[in-house]
């Protein structure tokens, strides 16, 4: 199970926000993504100039995961430099769901942590693999 507590993954979140290559918004993002045996992989949101092929800071913690060979997850913090926190964009919730399951989603500021949620309540009915049986 997990090795690490909210601080440390929220922390964790919040130096990898510090890289984040947002000079089209300005709004920098970051992840931290817990692997069932206790890694932590973060991400942050990397931005180019034709925009829609931005990449969010949890896609980024995702996919470095998922290339490093990790297939089971339990949580993973995000952090944002607003009042009120910033959840996961719909495609990020898609993709969370299909490869990290009912995860715990740690939402934080630069303050510190102001909740966690299920992701199954963050993406209620979801469509995934199980319907293309
Ligand atoms: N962004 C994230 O990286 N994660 C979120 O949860 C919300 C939005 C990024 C995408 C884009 O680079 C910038 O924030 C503004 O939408």
């Amino acid at each position: 199970m997990s090795g690490s507590d909210v601080t440390t993954l929220v922390e964790a979140a919040t130096a990898a926000r510090l890289n984040a290559q947002a000079d089209y918004s300005g709004f920098m993002v970051g992840a931290a993504l817990e692997t069932a045996d206790g890694r932590i992989v973060t991400g942050c949101n990397i931005e180019n100039a034709s925009y829609s092929l931005t990449i969010c800071a949890e896609r980024v913690a995702l996919v470095k995961a998922l290339s490093e060979g990790d297939r089971h997850f339990t949580r993973i913090a995000v952090v944002a430099d607003t009042a009120s926190p910033t959840p996961p964009c719909g495609p990020c919730r898609q993709l969370l769901w299909e490869y990290c399951g009912d995860i715990d989603v740690i939402l934080a500021n630069l303050d510190g942590p102001s909740g966690t949620h299920r992701l199954s309540d963050l993406l209620p009915l979801p469509f995934d693999g199980r319907l293309l049986k």
